[in-house]
Parts: structure tokens; sequence; C-alpha cells
């Protein structure tokens, strides 16, 4: 509230308001590329030659390298191999999340995330990839110490993160290997059969692309979903209304990203030139972090900003980030947060949360219950 831009004690920048984060994310003079961080900054972001490290991911790369992989990946995401992806997903959403809530039925109890918050969106990417789904369990075990380890990079969890990793990425080998050889419907088989005016992609950075697809595909729209069903328990105007109005899960779900949004801040970035902005100046080689989750909630942006309301009109936030990063998966997040919620509400006979607030995951980037245990 008193300043939009700040240096912590150790030379981070941290930025909080909403234009000024918005402002940055669409500067070219800020960088994703960790090799653009001063060398006393270098161990606060993952070394980018450790060994069994892939390539940066398109998420971690600056143009012109990120608009190139960016491009190939997002022909799977919509045109010209997926034209109406969202249409055309919508029936297998619907079918998976039914048969997941199916489940609790006769339950006088359940956890909401071990049941649909978390395996929905699981089984959703793996069946978008063409990942086998008996294989989801493996997954968990390789992606939590690779989440985990951005949040607090000790040796020991950097090592936990790299073992995984490779892992992964052997897995995906093999896997991308197969549907070379017999391709099928799905993303992976997409990727690596598609000769696009861009190429395609090849070796390390398609794993890099599978490996950043699968986490986010797991790791984020968990948080969605759990986030958004303890917020409707907590409001239950807004679950009577999303049981009983058309479409209000749209709104619902767009005030459910601005008030509880999943990715808390972006750690990666920092700044390739000084920058005068907010009163500040935010140096060059810095590590630089984006408070998305304070962005969502200024003042001097979003009236009542801490208010609840999926009337809002004009709903602006920041939860898929902005500019040339924006998040590929957002209207596939979008709608399985819908379907996910408006399932519950409409199934579940009088929920009570049973413990509130429910224990939270460690991560301080990614917010959301680990469960939600509701009677
Ligand atoms: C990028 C949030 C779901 C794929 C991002 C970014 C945010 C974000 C904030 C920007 C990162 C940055 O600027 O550094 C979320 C949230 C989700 C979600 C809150 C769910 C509620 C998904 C899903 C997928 C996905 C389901 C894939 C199927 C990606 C990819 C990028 C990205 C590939 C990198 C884009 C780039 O660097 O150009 N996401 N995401 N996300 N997201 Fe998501």
């Amino acid at each position: 509230r008193a300043q939009p831009v700040w240096q912590e004690a150790d030379g981070t920048f941290v930025v909080g308001g909403f234009r000024e984060i918005d402002a940055l994310l669409h500067d070219p003079r800020i960088s994703s590329d960790p090799s653009n961080l001063l060398p006393e900054y270098a161990d606060k972001a993952p070394p980018p030659d450790a060994p069994g490290e892939l390539p940066n991911a398109l998420i971690r790369t600056d143009p012109p390298r990120h608009d190139t992989l960016r491009r190939i990946t997002m022909r799977q995401f919509g045109p010209p191999h997926r034209p109406d992806l969202i249409d055309e997903l919508t029936p297998t959403l619907e079918a998976i999340v039914t048969r997941l809530v199916d489940g609790l039925a006769g339950k006088d109890d359940a956890d909401i995330v071990d049941t649909i918050a978390y395996p929905f969106p699981v089984e959703v990417i793996t069946e978008l990839l063409g990942v086998p789904p008996e294989d989801a369990p493996r997954f968990q075990a390789w992606v939590e110490p690779i989440v985990n380890a951005f949040g607090d990079p000790t040796p020991e969890r950097w090592r936990a993160r790299t073992d995984a990793f490779k892992q992964l990425a052997a897995y995906m080998f093999d896997l991308a290997q197969q549907r070379r050889g017999d391709p099928g419907p799905d993303m992976i088989s997409g990727l690596v059969t598609d000769d696009g005016p861009e190429g395609r992609l090849e070796g390390g950075d398609l794993f890099a692309t599978l490996v950043l697809l699968l986490i986010a595909g797991h790791e984020t729209t968990v948080n969605l979903i759990a986030n958004g069903w303890l917020t409707l328990l907590r409001h239950p105007e807004a679950l009577r209304r999303l049981r009983t109005e058309p479409d209000f899960s749209i709104r619902l779900v767009e005030e459910l990203l601005r008030y509880e949004p999943s990715v808390h801040f972006l750690p990666n970035r920092s700044a390739v030139a000084d920058i005068e902005l907010g009163g500040t100046t935010i140096k060059k080689g810095h590590p630089l972090v984006l408070v998305l989750a304070s962005g969502n909630r200024d003042p001097e942006f979003i009236p009542h900003p801490d208010r609840f309301d999926p009337d809002r009109t004009g709903n602006m936030h920041l939860a898929f980030g902005s500019g040339i990063h924006y998040c590929v998966g957002a209207p596939l997040a979008r709608l399985e947060a819908q379907l996910a919620l408006t399932q519950l509400a409409k199934r579940l006979r009088d929920p009570r949360l049973i413990a509130d607030p429910p224990p939270y995951r460690i991560s301080p980037i990614l917010r959301g219950p680990t469960h939600l245990p509701v009677a």
C-alpha cells in the first residue's frame, strides 16, 4: 500500500502494485532467463548447468528463443492442430469429473484435494499429453521435489529435484520415441511429428517443454479448485448461486483467480538494464519478484480488493501472468475449475468444512491446501 516497488536487505527487488507488475511484464528490459542474474545472486535461481539439468523451458527464456518455443507449443493448444481445444475437450472433462464426484457417493466425509482437486487436473493433462493414466502416481513422486525446490533451494532439495528431473526426462524420452513411431491424437505425438514454420522441438527442448506442461498441468489447477471450494464453503451465497444460476461459474472462477490465485508470486525475473519504477530504481541483474497475489488486491486498482465479489464488472487480475509469458493453459484451467466446482456444488448435500483453515502446502510460490476435509 505504501510503496509498490521496494528492495529487500538481500538485494532482491519486490513489486506488489498491479500497474507496476503489469508494466514490467510488458517491458522488454525484463528477463526470465536466470543467466541474466549477477553471479552473487545466481544461487537464488536454479543453476542453468546443474548436472542432469534440461535446457531452460520457455517459461525461463527470453525472445527471440522464447517466441520460437512458444509458437511451436501454441500450435498444439489452438490452430492449426486444435482449433477448438475447449469445445473439443469439454465432454471428456465433464465425464472425468462426473466419475470422480460419483466416487464420493455414500461417503460421510472426504478430502476434496485427494478425491477431486488433485486427480482431476492430473487426469486431464495426462489425457491431453497422451501419458498412460496408470503412470500418474509415478509423476506425483517426481513432480513434488521439482516444485518444492523452487520455494527453498537447499542443496538436499536441489539434489532430489535433479534426480526427479532425470527420471522424468528419461520416462518422457521413451514415450516420445514410441509416439514418433506410432503417433496418436495426443499432444506428445503432435509435438514430435509437427513440422511447422519454426521447425520441430528436438532433444532437450522437447523434454523441457513436456516437463513444463506436465508440471504446470499438475501443480496449479489443483490449487485453483481447492482454493475455490474452500472459498465457496466460506461464502454460502456464492455456493447457492452456483447451483442455480446458469453461467455463474464463469464469473465465479474469474473472481477466484483474483482473490485466491494459485501462483502467489513470479520469482524468475531480473532486469537487463536499470529501470525507474514506482519511485525506486530496479537495478540490473538483481533478482526481481513480482507478487501477483498482491497486485490482485491492489487498492489503487481494484475497489474493495479484500471483498470476494463474483459480480465485479471488468474483473482484471494477474493470476495467469501478463505479456509474452501469459499462461498457455489459461482456457483449460478455467474450464477445469468451472466444471469441478459446479459438479461439487450441485451434488454435495449441505457440505461443511471439517478444518478451517485447512493445512497448507509448504511452497511459498504456489498457495493452496494440502488437504481439504469436508463432511
Ligand atoms: C505460464 C499460472 C495452468 C501451462 C504461466 C504463468 C502463470 C501461470 C502465472 C506466467 C509465468 C511467468 O510469467 O513467468 C497458471 C495458473 C494455472 C495454470 C494459475 C491454473 C489455475 C496451466 C495449465 C497449463 C499451463 C493447465 C498447461 C496445460 C503454462 C505454460 C506457461 C505458463 C506452458 C509458460 C508460458 C511462457 O513462458 O510463455 N502459468 N497456470 N498452465 N503456464 Fe500456466
